[in-house]
């Protein structure tokens, strides 16, 4: 048996999806204190979706999401941000006309003035390249700079779980290696709990704890990443999923066993 830690946040069976339509389907999922928990699979599987009915943007029809042992069912994202979940959506929600350091401030707008200054501090010992840029307008930033942003400012309020959509989409590998190696194992060896999406399967792998893998709307498989890398059916079943692999659809073809 696998011991892991007691979770942070935790979904238990939850379907949820747009306009009455489920996308994702009894999917259970938990990170605990220190943990990067993977959720891999190909584009399109209700990776964003279940990260968004885990913080509150959707409706969770059936099942239940607890955070510690409260239950934070369909709760508003705010109360989430306020409980200790920063969510990095997939798309980068940076103020660019803003600078670092105003966007850093908006990303503390739950901080008294007093706190402002040292979490500013503490979040540029996580990303200290934004400390030179802290005068410079966001939209100055280059794309590993922004995505640096994007973590910061979500990271001012010290969130206990950290929740990231795909935080390497659109750097160069070399960069996607650095932020997963370095800042996100950091951040959950402070300890976080880290709910990482990853179209990058391969580097998702290198630095998770666990593994979940999401298609068509549901898990496929789960376990440690050295076990999952065990299996014989590994390579079609989910590297196929990264943008570098094979078709993408390989892995709805090829396995519909479990
Ligand atoms: N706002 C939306 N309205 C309706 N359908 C959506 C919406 N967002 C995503 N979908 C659909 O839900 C499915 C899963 O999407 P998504 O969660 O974004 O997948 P992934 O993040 O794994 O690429 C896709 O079929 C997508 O078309
Ligand atoms: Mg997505």
């Amino acid at each position: 048996m696998v011991t892991r830690p007691a979770p942070s946040l935790r979904a238990d069976g939850i379907t949820a999806g747009y306009g009455g339509v489920p996308v994702i389907r009894g999917i259970s999922i938990a990170a605990g204190p220190s943990e990067i928990v993977a959720v891999i699979g190909p584009n399109g599987a209700g990776k964003s979706t279940l990260l968004k009915s885990l913080i509150g943007i959707l409706r969770v029809t059936s099942g239940s999401v607890f955070l510690g042992t409260d239950d934070v069912t369909n709760r508003p994202p705010e109360e989430l941000a306020r409980r200790g979940v920063g969510y990095v959506p997939q798309v980068n929600d940076i103020f660019e006309p803003l600078t670092v350091l105003e966007n850093l401030h908006m990303g503390g707008y739950l901080l008294r003035a007093s706190q402002v200054q040292a979490r500013v501090e503490e979040v540029g010992q996580v990303f200290p390249a934004l400390t030179p840029m802290l005068r410079r307008r966001a939209d100055k930033l280059s794309g590993g700079e922004r995505k640096m942003l994007a973590i910061a400012r979500v990271l001012m309020l010290d969130p206990k779980v950290l929740i990231l959509d795909e935080p390497t989409a659109n750097l160069s590998p070399k960069l996607a290696d650095s932020l997963l190696r370095e800042h996100v194992t950091r951040l959950a060896e402070a300890g976080k709990a880290v709910l990482l999406v990853e179209q990058r399967a391969r580097a998702a792998l290198q630095v998770a704890s666990w593994t979940s893998v999401l298609v068509s709307g549901e898990t496929r498989l789960e376990g440690r990443p050295q076990d999952l890398l065990q299996r014989e059916d590994f390579e079609a079943l989910f590297l196929g999923a990264g943008p570098s692999g094979p078709a993408r659809n390989t892995v709805e073809e090829e396995n519909e066993d479990r």
